[in-house]
C-alpha cells in the first residue's frame, strides 16, 4: 500500500469515477444534442489495460471505491473483462456501473459473474412519451425489463435508481417516482440539473430544486429525514409508514462539495478533480510512453492536491466547462 491520496484541503481522496467511453445510444436533454457529439477516435480511449492500471495505482492509494461510467458504459464491447480485470483487486473494496439501463438486461448475468456488484440506472420519466421526450429514445420498457433483471440477483445491491429533476416537466411525476420506490427495492435519488448538457440550454430556472420535489412526496406520503452519510452525495428521506425511503442529490441549492471525495478519469485519459474543472491532467500520454508507477503516482498526487475547493455554479460570472456530462463521466 501506497500513503493515502490526499488534495490541498485535507481531502482524503476514496472514490474514482472512470469513463470507459464517451459515446451513447441516448440523447438525453440534459446530457447530450439530439445529433449526438464528435466521438473519440478508438486509438484515443483507454484500453482495459490501462485502466486496470491506473485503477490498480489508485486503489493502493486508498482509492477504493471505482464506479464505471460514460457515456454509456454498456456500450463499450465486453465491459465484463474490464469488471473482472478490477474486481480481482483486493484494494478496490466496492466496484460500480452507471448505467442508462437499456444494454443491461443481456449483459447483467455476464457482468455479475465477473464479479460487479452495485448498479446505478437512469431513469427520468415513467410514462413511454415522456421517457421518449427526455431520452430522445423509446426505450421505458427496456429499461424497466433491465432493472426488474437486475433485480434476480441478489449480489447487486443496492439497485439505485437516478432521477435528473427538471422544471417544468418532473413535477408531474414526482408522486409517480415515490410509488415507484414504494412498490420496488430501487433506491430511487432525485438530482438537480446541473450546468453539463451539451446544448448549453442549462438556466437555473430550468433547476426544479429538491425542496419543491420533497414538498410534492411529502404531501402525498409523509417523509422523515434519514440524513446524509459521509462522502455520500445524496440525503435520504424514509416514508413515514416505513415502506422504503427516498434520495436527493442536490449540487446546486445544497452544494457537498465539502466533502467530495471523488475524482474522474475521462474516457481518453484525462484525470479531472471536479465535475466544474476548467483544468484536466493527461494520463495517457505518460501510460503510453512507458511511465512508471512512481512517476504516475507523482503525476496523480501534484494534480489531485490542486483539486477545487467547491463548484461556483452559483457564483456570479460562473463558466460551463467546455466538457459535457458524457465526456466527462458522472
Ligand atoms: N445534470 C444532472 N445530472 C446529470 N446526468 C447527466 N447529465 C446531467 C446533468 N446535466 C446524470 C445522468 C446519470 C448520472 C451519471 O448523471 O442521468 O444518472
Ligand atoms: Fe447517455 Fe447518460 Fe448522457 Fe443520457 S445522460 S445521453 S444516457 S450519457
Amino acid at each position: 500500500m501506497r500513503p493515502q491520496l490526499v488534495d490541498g484541503h485535507g481531502r482524503d481522496i476514496g472514490d474514482v469515477r472512470i469513463s470507459v467511453t464517451d459515446r451513447c445510444n441516448f440523447r438525453c436533454q440534459y446530457c447530450m444534442p439530439a445529433e449526438g457529439l464528435p466521438w473519440l477516435d478508438r486509438k484515443d480511449i483507454l484500453t482495459y489495460e490501462e485502466i486496470a492500471r491506473v485503477a490498480g495505482l489508485l486503489a493502493s492509494m486508498g482509492v477504493h471505491d471505482v464506479r464505471l461510467t460514460g457515456g454509456e458504459p454498456l456500450a463499450r464491447r465486453e465491459l465484463w473483462k474490464l469488471v473482472e480485470m478490477l474486481s480481482a483487486d483486493g484494494n478496490i473494496h466496492d466496484l460500480s456501473l452507471t448505467t442508462n439501463g437499456y444494454l443491461l438486461e443481456r449483459q447483467v448475468e455476464q457482468l455479475v459473474r465477473a464479479g460487479l456488484r452495485r448498479v446505478n440506472v437512469s431513469l427520468d420519466a415513467l410514462a413511454p412519451d415522456r421517457f421518449f421526450q427526455l431520452t430522445r429514445r423509446n426505450s421505458l420498457q427496456q429499461v424497466l425489463s433491465s432493472l426488474a433483471a437486475a433485480e434476480k440477483y441478489p449480489e447487486l445491491r443496492p439497485i439505485k435508481v437516478n432521477v435528473v429533476a427538471l422544471k417544468d416537466f418532473t413535477e408531474d411525476e414526482v408522486v409517480a417516482f415515490a410509488e415507484f420506490a414504494r412498490k420496488h427495492p430501487y433506491e430511487v435519488r432525485f438530482i438537480e440539473f446541473m450546468p453539463l448538457d451539451g446544448d448549453r440550454n442549462w438556466s437555473r430556472d430550468r433547476v426544479l430544486p429538491n425542496a419543491e420535489v420533497r414538498r410534492l412526496i411529502h404531501a402525498a406520503y409523509p417523509l422523515k429525514d434519514l440524513g446524509r452519510e459521509r462522502h455520500g452525495t445524496s440525503r435520504r428521506w424514509e416514508f413515514a409508514d416505513g415502506q422504503g425511503s427516498i434520495g436527493f442529490i442536490s449540487p446546486v441549492s445544497e452544494p457537498f462539495c465539502g466533502d467530495c471525495n471523488r475524482i474522474r478519469i475521462t474516457a481518453e485519459g484525462e484525470l479531472r478533480t471536479c465535475l466544474f474543472s476548467m483544468t484536466e491532467t493527461d494520463l495517457r500520454e505518460p501510460l503510453r510512453n512507458g511511465a512508471s508507477d512512481a512517476e504516475l503516482e507523482a503525476l496523480i498526487r501534484a494534480a489531485v492536491w490542486e483539486k477545487e475547493l467547491k463548484h461556483h455554479v452559483n457564483d456570479e460570472g460562473f463558466v460551463q466547462p467546455l466538457r459535457t456530462m458524457s465526456q466527462i463521466g458522472g
